[in-house]
């Protein structure tokens, strides 16, 4: 149904219209459902001139629209206007006094949370979007939504990523959202918790959508999630009492033949918000090109992994994910729906490639370049003898070589090397295996025999799919970090000695080592970005992680997360003095994460964060200006998502000015606080 010139007739009825969930629009009364149209929306082509718009944008929230709704005297239509309104009466005292009440995020039970009526009105708004948190695990546990059947299919697929990117709120990394309804920990009398879920979500199936949960979170100063598959390993797409914005289902993708911009002229990917790695693969494969995603199937392209930065088999050759973006629609703080590239809003544009998720607007699609048509790539297996091979990763990157390889601790003294794929994008089969002679030499002559398997693809996709297993989440006992290690630690004889040392050190302790190693080099004619500058001469990309019993005590756990970062991510810190980790990838607790995920990017994201969103409509762990918020009531070492978001500065100024860049003016009258 289009919605263009349809109109909303609530005027009179607006109690019985909301509880019996029908809408009038161009006089028919229908059931608003998931199907129906959003009343609050039209459908808008190429806000910006030549603007490609995917099928999910066409449909937004016009200035046009709101002013359509308040000529209805409809309850509550203010608590849908942007951020940006000049006009006096779009803006009642009460609702400017809710943004800053208190130091806190409105949370659930908070006197000026909003009640089910409103929540009703945004129900209608979007044409019944609004899901009502209940917990995937729920199924296993005794109450409304047990499912026997349902239970069981969890409880064998848990570990399973695709069990999770298809559920409005469910997260990989438990942990963050309190390990509530655990499939494994259900038992008679043991209760599933809404905990560190988000009490509402979207289920965003356009523009509007986006839009109107944007602007009823900023102005009624509620917790704001955005939520995509769910992927992050710090709990970024998860908080107690928010409302969520769930991207998952804008899933367009346009194939542009032809794409121009100022730095670029070639073939493009448009992708929608919710495109997974493994579907974009798919059609770039049909339409005979490569494109740059990650090594897993099922993380979001264009959510929390390109703006975050993104590593790819393909990083040698082509860098970043972020270094593909030619640009990104985006709803901003204000609830305004932009797009960002190198001529509109350059600040933003580089910003959000590496600058991290979460932080800017809900992004609603990006465009990336097409990394190549055609690439000849070669793999192979094998076990062993660490050192020789480390010690070899400066030649192994000049060739362009990506490998990804294990330890985990197998037992005492025992350890598990395991090269999970070695990939040399193109490059052919008889280079590679003279790149990799000198190696095999070595460790027969250390009496270590190994028989590699050899495989040659002509392209990127069938390699991908063969060589690439999808990989276990949802453990909630388990706490990583990360760190990117140089070039001169390979190359300073001294410094290698110290760096084999730590990393052997480490896995000598227990902890697992995930390694890659992979030069991420900008391709020329990139332009600056916001990425993590340490991703630039990396030799070796380095998680590591530390687990715990499920059965251990508070303070066992608080006791292992402060071992990952104040012992393990320190001694890796030790030997690389000023460099830093990957933010989607990182360690959540990082004391110093400003520099470890940003480096010398960090104090001018912070300033830039705080001129595009200066209420905090956008928060997530670790996201830029990350700093000034807290959860209450959480150990300092425990970092889950599960209490009131709260901010460290008091607003000392009694009366507030609404224009943003009035606000910029007074900020200096904020005090912090300690908490
Ligand atoms: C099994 C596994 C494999 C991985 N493999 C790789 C890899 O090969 N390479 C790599 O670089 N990384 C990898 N990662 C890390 C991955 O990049 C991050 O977890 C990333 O944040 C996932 O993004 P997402 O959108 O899929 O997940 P989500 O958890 O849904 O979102 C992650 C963050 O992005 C925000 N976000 C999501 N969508 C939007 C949007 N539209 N607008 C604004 N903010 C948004 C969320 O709020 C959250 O802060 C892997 C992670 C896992 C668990
Ligand atoms: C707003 O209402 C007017 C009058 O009914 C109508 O002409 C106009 O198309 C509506 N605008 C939108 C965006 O629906
Ligand atoms: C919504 O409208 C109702 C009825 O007019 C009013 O009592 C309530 O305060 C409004 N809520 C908000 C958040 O504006
Ligand atoms: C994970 O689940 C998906 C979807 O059900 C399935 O296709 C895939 O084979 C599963 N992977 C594993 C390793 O079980
Ligand atoms: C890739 O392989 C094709 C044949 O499969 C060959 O003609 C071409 O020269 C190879 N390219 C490179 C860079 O090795
Ligand atoms: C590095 O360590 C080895 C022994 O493991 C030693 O022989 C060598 O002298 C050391 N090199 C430097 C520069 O410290």
């Amino acid at each position: 149904m289009q919605t263009r010139g349809a109109w909303l007739v609530l005027a009179g009825c607006f109690a019985s219209c909301v509880s019996s969930q029908t809408i009038t629009v161009d006089g028919d009364v229908i059931a608003a459902g998931e199907s129906n149209i959003s009343p609050a929306a039209e459908v808008v082509n190429g806000v910006q001139d030549s603007r490609v718009t995917l099928p999910e944008e066409e449909l937004q929230l016009t200035d046009d629209i709101l002013g359509n709704l308040t000529g209805l005297q409809l309850s509550n239509v203010s608590v849908f206007y942007f951020g940006d309104d000049e006009s006096e009466d779009h803006f009642t005292k009460r609702e400017l006094d809710n943004r800053w009440n208190g130091k806190c995020k409105t949370f659930p039970g908070d006197l000026l949370f909003p009640g089910k009526p409103v929540w009703k009105v945004l129900d209608l708004l979007t044409g019944g979007a609004v899901i009502s948190t209940v917990p995937l695990g729920a199924a296993c546990y005794e109450g409304e939504h047990y499912d026997a059947k349902k239970c069981e299919f969890l409880f064998s697929n848990w570990a399973n990523s695709s069990t999770h990117v298809v559920d409005p709120t469910s997260v990989m990394s438990p942990l963050f959202q309190g390990a509530t309804c655990q499939p494994q920990d259900a038992e008679a009398g043991s209760v599933c918790e809404i905990s560190g879920f988000p009490l509402y979500s979207i289920k965003a199936t356009n523009v509007a959508h986006i839009q109107l949960a944007v602007n009823m979170a900023r102005n009624l100063n509620l917790r704001l999630v955005v939520h995509n598959t769910g992927h992050d390993f710090l709990g970024k797409s998860t908080g107690a009492g928010a409302l969520s914005i769930w991207t998952h289902n804008m899933k367009s993708i346009q194939v542009l033949k032809e794409h121009k911009t100022k730095s670029y002229n070639g073939p493009a990917f448009k992708v929608g918000a919710g495109v997974q790695v493994r579907e974009l693969y798919e059609t770039a494969e049909r339409n005979g090109f490569t494109a740059v995603g990650g090594e897993c199937r099922d993380v979001g392209v264009a959510g929390g992994y390109a703006a975050g930065g993104g590593h790819s088999p393909l990083s040698p050759l082509v860098g970043l994910a972020s270094d593909q973006i030619l640009s990104v629609d985006i709803v901003t703080p204000q609830g305004r729906f932009i797009t960002v590239d190198e001529e509109n809003h350059e600040d933003l544009f580089w910003a959000i490639r590496g600058g991290g998720a979460a932080t800017w607007g809900v992004v609603t699609s990006m465009t990336f370049k097409v990394a190549t048509s055609s690439l000849n790539i070669s793999e192979t297996q094998f076990w062993s003898a660490v050192e020789a091979y480390w010690s070899r990763f400066p030649d192994f990157s000049d060739a362009k070589s990506y490998e990804y390889h294990f330890i985990f601790p197998a037992g005492p003294d025992a350890y598990l090397w395991s090269m999970n794929s070695w990939v040399v994008p193109g490059t052919n089969l008889a280079d590679f295996k003279k790149l990799v002679e000198p190696l095999l030499q070595e460790w027969e002559s250390l009496g270590v025999n190994i028989k590699p398997e050899y495989f040659e693809h002509d392209s990127f996709y069938p390699m991908w799919r063969s060589h690439f297993p999808s990989e276990n989440v949802g453990t909630a006992e388990v706490r990583t970090g990360s760190r990117l290690i140089p070039r001169g630690n390979f190359e300073d004889k001294e410094l290698w000695n110290k760096t084999f040392k730590t990393l052997r050190g480490i896995a000598e302790d227990g902890a697992t080592l995930i390694m890659y190693n992979i030069n991420a080099a900008a391709p020329e004619g990139t332009p600056a970005s916001a990425v993590n500058p340490a991703w630039r001469d990396a030799l070796m990309f380095v998680i590591t992680g530390s687990s715990w019993a499920p059965d251990a005590t508070e303070e066992e756990i608080s006791e292992t997360n402060r071992r990952v970062t104040y012992e393990i991510m320190q001694s890796l810190k030790d030997i690389t003095p000023g460099g830093g980790g990957y933010g989607n990838e990182g360690d959540v607790i990082d004391p110093d994460f400003g520099q470890s995920f940003f480096g010398s990017n960090y104090k001018r994201l912070y300033n830039l964060k705080k001129k595009i969103d200066p209420l905090g409509v956008f928060y997530a762990p670790t996201a830029v200006d990350s700093e000034d918020w807290y959860i209450e009531g959480q150990d300092q070492y425990l970092t889950r998502q599960t209490g009131k978001l709260c901010h460290r500065w008091v607003f000392l100024c009694p009366s507030y000015p609404k224009n943003i860049y009035q606000r910029q003016e007074i900020s200096y009258l904020l005090l912090r606080i300690t908490t």
